[in-house]
């Protein structure tokens, strides 16, 4: 008797048969990994299994204890003891930490809701999980990590028998990491099952006990996952072997393209704390500069405040292509050359309602239909370009961008970049989400741009990501430079050495 049964699911988009015939099982306290490339059909599984796309919506069956379902909404899924953390953060930014968490169930007396209640619990259940998080703060004021933080503590306070996390890690420290793996082991040994989706292919062997492999819709197959290597998943991933997937760099250094002196920034919050302070670097045409560092190291802040985007204080001098340049908001770092992939492709990259093609010609209007004149046809054809050097997956240009799976919006906010033409290319965490044959091409794609003299700045918490792909690191502790290597100094020792301030 298996805790979940889904039997030859099928769900239909216009134009995308995004699974077909996938069957799937959960027994109780096992840990089953789901991965496959962008697009696969994971997160689109998961929606159907939470309800999000009712019965009715989608053909094959779903049992749950033996019990066929037949869920009209999130809120019978959840009745039926499921709970899902999605890969897109669904948070309220308006309202605070501790309303987030019980939204739509909020304890509540003769039809009020009692407030101090409510925050009371949701301290406890944050001090349970050993979340330093004020359940009275506005979601919106916390960083990335924070909130995905918070949405996992919000699918924990309900007393699930099936916990579906996608990409629950992918803007958490390793500290954070092995606290929430802590969490979820002390839920296994209760009979807890769990569905997990990860690109990060050494979390899904740390803990998983099962492992399905998607591709195209179809299950591929399904591994005991003492049985298999982490190259046999790749290779079903994929559908072929992947080689190493660095490119081996050739870049010919130029001029410097970028030089700041001084960078200092402050926090929002407190006006007083300095994140930034006191950094000094250049970058030269075709050079990778990496910028390695702990999260909450000032590196997203140090990007921003060059971009004009910092939101709390800053001050910086900078010079590009050699003369002195003034940065005074982000659309003066594009007229100037500056290029900027964000981390948060919600907050600052992506307009999920609009096209692949609006979204992609947002930012490089300008440049590519003249002054005034919008120019469909040639906007059309110039979006082609990326969504084929990057394998987007779509049916055209005029696919929705919200519709498409996590990495491949990913992929829309690089190639949005790519097209204005930039000098100067800031990089923030541009692999988050990224399945690896698509990370593959995407790193050939840096690669390729540094041949071609584009400067670019490269922000990664993976540190073989830097490594693999920098020809010059910059490391940063608590706002301050604390080392700087060649490509050919630097080893993850020296690295992390200096990232943790020794
Ligand atoms: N609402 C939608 N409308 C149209 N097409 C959709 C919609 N949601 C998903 N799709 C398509 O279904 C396919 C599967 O997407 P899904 O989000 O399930 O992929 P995924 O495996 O989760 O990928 P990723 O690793 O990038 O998150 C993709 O081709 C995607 O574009
Ligand atoms: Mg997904």
């Amino acid at each position: 008797m298996s805790l979940l049964e889904m039997r030859n699911i099928v769900k239909e988009f216009p134009g995308v048969r995004a699974l077909d015939g996938v069957s799937f099982t959960l027994d109780r306290g096992e840990f089953h990994a789901l991965v496959g490339e962008n697009g696969a059909g994971k997160s689109t599984l998961m929606k159907v299994l939470s309800g999000v796309y009712p019965e009715g919506t989608f053909e094959g069956d779903i049992l749950v204890d033996d019990q066929p379902s037949h869920f009209k909404g999130i809120r019978d899924s959840e009745a039926a003891g499921i709970a899902i953390i999605f890969q897109e953060l669904s948070l309220v930014k308006e309202l605070t930490v501790g309303e987030n968490i019980f939204l739509g169930k909020e304890p509540s007396k003769f039809g009020v809701i009692n407030w101090s209640e409510l925050y009371h619990k949701a301290s406890n259940l944050l001090r349970d999980l050993r979340l330093p998080i004020d359940p009275r703060v506005k979601v919106g004021s916390l960083g990335i990590g924070q909130q995905q933080l918070v949405e996992i503590a919000k699918a924990l306070s309900q007393d699930a028998k099936i916990l579906v996390l996608d990409e629950p890690t992918a803007a958490l420290t390793e500290s954070e990491v092995e606290t929430l793996f802590g969490i979820l082991r002390d839920l296994l040994a209760r009979g807890v099952g769990m569905i997990y989706i990860s690109h990060k292919l050494d979390e899904v062997f740390e803990m998983s006990d099962r492992i399905t492999v998607l591709r195209d819709g179809k299950t591929v197959s399904t591994h005991q996952a003492k049985e298999i290597t982490k190259d046999g998943i790749i290779a079903a991933m994929v559908g072929r072997e992947v080689g190493d997937i660095f490119p081996i760099p050739d870049h010919k250094l130029g001029e410097v393209a970028l030089k700041i002196t001084g960078l200092t920034a402050f926090s929002i919050d407190n006006p007083d704390k300095k994140l930034v302070d006191g950094v000094s670097f250049e970058v030269k045409q075709g050079e990778v500069l990496g910028i390695a560092g702990l999260m909450g190291a000032g590196r997203s802040e140090l990007l921003m405040s060059i971009f004009g985007a910092w939101q709390g204080g800053f001050s910086r001098s900078i010079e590009i292509g050699g003369r002195p340049a003034t940065i005074s908001s982000p659309s003066d770092a594009i007229s100037k050359g500056v290029g900027f992939v964000t981390e948060d492709r919600k907050r600052f990259g992506l307009i999920l309602e609009q096209t692949i093609l609006d979204n992609m010609t947002l930012a490089g209007l300008q440049k590519i239909s003249g002054r005034f004149v919008t120019n469909r046809t040639r906007e059309t054809m110039a979006a082609k370009g990326p969504m084929r050097s990057l394998r987007i997956k779509a049916n055209s240009p005029l696919t929705v961008a919200g519709t498409l799976s996590g990495g491949n919006q990913q992929k829309v906010v690089l190639g949005k970049w790519l097209l204005t033409n930039p000098k100067v290319l800031f990089l923030d965490e541009p692999t988050r989400g990224i399945d690896v044959g698509a990370k593959q091409e995407i790193y050939a794609e840096i690669n390729k741009l540094a041949k071609e003299g584009l400067a670019i700045v490269l922000v990664s918490s993976e540190l073989p990501e830097v490594l693999g792909l920098s020809d010059r690191i910059i490391v940063l502790h608590e706002g301050r430079m604390t080392g700087e290597f060649t490509r050919s100094e630097a080893t993850p020792e020296k690295v992390m050495s200096a990232a943790t301030g020794h």
